[in-house]
């Protein structure tokens, strides 16, 4: 419905340039490693399966679930929102079709991200 593989790439890359690029992600950027490389594939895989698409994210990574996965990182407000407002921007500049569930791509990614910080 929202344009499948290329859709997610699109959004998953726009999101690490921005963080790689804005210096207001620059406490996200420090969390992760140098290379963003397998994050740029890791991440539109897990939103194609996340949004009910190809599971192949998941089957590659059996019973893993990404709150857990975060659990160990130390995610702060300050972080979670720039995560979540570096993503909002990223959705927002490849305007991907329709735009009711962009925006609820949106608000549920906001909400996930929020519920990830202590
Ligand atoms: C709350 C703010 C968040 C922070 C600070 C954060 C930070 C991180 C960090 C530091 C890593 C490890 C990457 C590395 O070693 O380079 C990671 C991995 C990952 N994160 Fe997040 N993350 C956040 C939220 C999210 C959300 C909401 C999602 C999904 C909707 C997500 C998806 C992923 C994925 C797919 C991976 C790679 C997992 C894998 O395939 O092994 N992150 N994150």
């Amino acid at each position: 419905m929202i344009g499948g593989a290329p859709v997610f790439e699109a959004i998953a890359n726009r999101f690490y340039d921005l963080m790689e690029q804005d210096p207001a992600y620059a406490a996200l950027r420090a969390m992760h490693a140098e290379d963003l490389a397998p994050m740029r594939q890791s991440l539109p895989r897990f939103l194609a399966g996340w949004a009910g698409g190809p599971r192949d994210w998941f089957e590659a990574n059996p019973g893993k679930c990404m709150m857990s996965l975060h659990r160990d990182f130390p995610i702060d407000r300050t972080t979670a929102d720039q995560w979540a407002e570096a993503m909002t921007r990223a959705i927002a500049d490849i305007a991907p079709k329709p735009a009711n569930v962009a925006q609820a791509m949106i608000d549920v990614l906001t909400r996930m991200a929020r519920n990830m910080a202590r």
